[in-house]
């Protein structure tokens, strides 16, 4: 189908957060620490206030009422304690956008500064293994002897991988909207990835019952997971709206961006494998570290791939935490599978050279029969398939091994390949499907944050309903409709979807309505291990000049379940790959490490790819049949795509070059590094 949305996206007549016209409107700017850690002694909002048409300053110096439940990140202007550069120490409303922007600069903050420490090492005095890792899993896990297996290995690899600071960057910034009705009920327009857990964040932060909130996100510009928990702009908003009794807009700049919606905790990786003689893994060790804040604890999943990956006798995987003067990680596209997935991949390429094998032979020696981790039978396991029908496509029977030998005048060309793992889970979800003027009305909290969930819920309500989809009305992104979890985990269109193919087989049944919730039938679900899989090719030139990195073609090959619609599919497949293509090579937030906070705050610092980067990119995906997910039989395609590409890139690149380079991303500098 095409996308329902497509018309007013492509004409401007979407309406997002920032952009509804709301009368008497005052605008909100946030005041930012500059420093990293430390106490604030005063905030002089005199200058600030003598400005034009400056309603209000808020700062700790009267702090605004709040529950002390509130998520730290959220509990603006509680404390005098600063625990990360770039955190919203005091806001101004004025009448124009432009008036409070001016007049927060003249908001005058004291501090009594700390000394800081921002620099994640993995021999950090302050590491420790928190209790469990996102979003709930064990921290760590071990079956059988690793140092035997590696003992007795004809072949081992011991490599440390890192990955940087990353950033999510919607197009559309985090804005909110906040209004207070008579009765004292708040409406905030966000940008949210869910509805109904923004409008609890919320809820909880100000105090508030839930039914005194409600969150309407009806079109939503990207987020990745920087929307997936609500971010200070809802809270702020809210606040300024109490305080002035007025409706508040807030627009987060895309540097405030940077500093308070969260990003990608920086890793650095250790990995241990051994294979025998004919490269079967004697062992696997994964031990990743990471960072959070002192304000909360995030603790990344980044090993857990290996416990999903291929079968060894011997496996170990780990995660250490520090806590340092910074702001919270967040959610990320694939956060943990993502950078996790980039350093095992890169250790099996350097293991199938050291064992003189094919990548995607090895690959398929240790394809893995059972879940390594749990021992639980797989619901569907395709990555066999994947890979072969990738090597196919791709031509990889034509490959020559040897690295650094291909060239085409000052180009040195290579190619490389990775295998990608997501879970495939669903969560809770209600849903109301009525017949509405002859058509049918679907009613769900879901959240169309980019991908099509409109136009997938459509047509499976249609499908359900056995009737065409224009007949067929989806109605979502307000938390006033049936409680739905966020869209995210890549199990948005997993859990919307089986509640309302319920709802629409109640319908069925009953001629007028059907209702949903969906909490009893998951509890229900056998237990089994659910994921999708994926073979990711990459063909990369790299200039022997100048180091620029080209990747002259990629390829994803994926084993999703039920594809519910193929063109929204290959959107997000292709835009999951684009933006492992920007991990690659582009994409790094410095730190720093002098004064805290980011060195990279803006779209000019931070690279993300362009079109003139992404050349031919193809995704296809296997006609995979898995009764044990869900009424659809589909698995979630929001992360798949990005797992994967980093490793089929770094691979590709030391086949190109001949050069390993384990730090991402991997730019012209580090590759033309071993020449000086
Ligand atoms: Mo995604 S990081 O699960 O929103």
């Amino acid at each position: 189908m095409n996308r329902i949305e497509g018309r007013v996206k492509v004409t401007g007549l979407a309406t997002y957060a920032a952009e509804y016209p709301a009368e008497g409107v005052a605008y909100a700017c946030a005041v930012q620490s500059r420093i990293a850690k430390g106490r604030i002694k005063r905030v002089d909002g005199g200058p600030a206030l003598e400005s034009p048409g400056v309603l209000a300053v808020l700062s700790c110096e009267d702090p605004p009422r709040m529950s002390e439940d509130a998520d730290p990140e959220l509990a603006l202007f509680q404390h005098r304690e600063v625990a990360y550069r770039g955190q919203i120490v005091a806001a101004v409303v004025a009448d124009t956008y432009e008036n409070a922007r001016a007049a927060a600069a003249a908001v005058r903050v004291d501090y009594d500064p700390d000394d800081h420490d921002v620099t994640l090492s993995a021999d950090h005095p302050g590491l420790y293994k928190p209790d469990v890792v996102n979003p709930g899993f064990p921290t760590d896990t071990g079956k059988g002897d690793v140092e035997a297996g590696l003992a007795a290995a004809a072949t081992t690899v011991e490599v440390t991988y890192e990955t940087p600071v990353l950033h999510n960057n919607p197009m559309e910034p985090h804005a909110a909207l906040a209004y207070w009705d008579a009765e004292g009920r708040l409406l905030v327009y966000d940008t949210a990835q869910g509805t109904s857990t923004s409008r609890d964040m919320i809820a909880t932060a100000l105090g508030l019952p839930p039914e005194r909130v409600r969150v309407v996100s009806r079109h939503v510009g990207g987020g990745f997971g920087s929307k997936g928990s609500t971010r200070p702009q809802a809270v702020l908003a809210a606040l300024a709206a109490r305080a002035v009794g007025r409706p508040v807009k807030i627009a987060l700049t895309r540097q405030q961006m940077f500093d308070v919606t969260g990003y990608r905790t920086p890793t650095i990786q250790r990995l241990r494998l051994g294979a025998d003689a004919q490269g079967r893994l004697t062992a696997l060790e994964h031990v990743a570290y990471e960072q959070s804040s002192t304000l909360v604890e995030f603790a990344e999943q980044t090993t857990v791939p290996g416990r999903v990956m291929y079968a060894t006798p011997a496996l170990r995987t780990a995660h250490r935490l520090v806590r340092l003067d910074v702001a919270t990680p967040s959610w990320m596209r694939a956060p943990g599978e993502c950078p996790g997935m980039y350093a095992l991949e890169s250790a099996m390429d350097e293991l199938a050279y050291a064992a003189g094998l094919d990548p995607v032979e090895l690959r398929i020696v240790n394809d893995a029969e059972t879940e390594p981790g749990t021992g639980l039978p797989f619901s569907s396991r395709d990555l066999v398939g994947c890979l072969r029908e990738g090597a196919r496509r791709f031509g990889w029977e034509r490959r020559d091994p040897a690295p650094g030998i291909r060239r085409e005048g000052e180009w040195l060309v290579g190619t490389g390949v990775a295998a990608s793992t997501y879970p495939a889970r669903r969560s809770p979800c209600q849903a109301v499907a009525t017949v509405w003027d002859g058509d049918f009305l679907v009613q769900v909290a879901a959240a169309d944050i980019g991908t099509g969930a409109r136009t997938a819920l459509t047509r499976i309500a249609a499908d359900t309903l056995e009737v065409s989809p224009e007949r067929v009305h989806v109605e979502l992104g307000d938390s006033d409709l049936p409680r739905a979890p966020v869209a995210g985990g890549s199990m948005g269109t997993a859990s919307w979807g089986s509640a309302v193919v319920r709802a629409c087989e109640e319908l069925k049944r009953d001629g007028k309505k059907g209702r949903a919730d969906t909490t009893e039938e998951i509890k229900g679900d056998a237990e089994l291990a659910r994921h999708a899989f994926g073979a990711q090719f990459a063909e990369v030139r790299v200039s022997s000049v100048t180091g620029e990195i080209r990747v002259a073609r990629l390829l994803g090959v994926f084993a999703a379940g039920r594809i519910v619609d193929p063109t929204l599919a290959r959107s997000q497949f292709i835009g999951g790959m684009t933006m492992g293509l920007g991990m690659a090579l582009m994409e790094e937030t410095l730190t720093d490490a002098e004064f805290g906070g980011f060195l990279h705050r803006d779209l000019a610092q931070y690279h993300v790819p362009v079109c003139a980067d992404v050349r031919d990119v193809e995704a296809v995906w296997l006609d995979e049949r898995d009764g044990e997910l869900n009424p659809m039989g589909s698995k979630g395609i929001g992360e798949i795509g990005i797992v994967g590409t980093a490793a089929a890139i770094g691979n590709a690149v030391f086949h190109a070059t001949g050069h390993r380079v384990r730090e991402l991303p991997i730019t012209p500098a580090k590759v033309l590094m071993p020449r000086f």
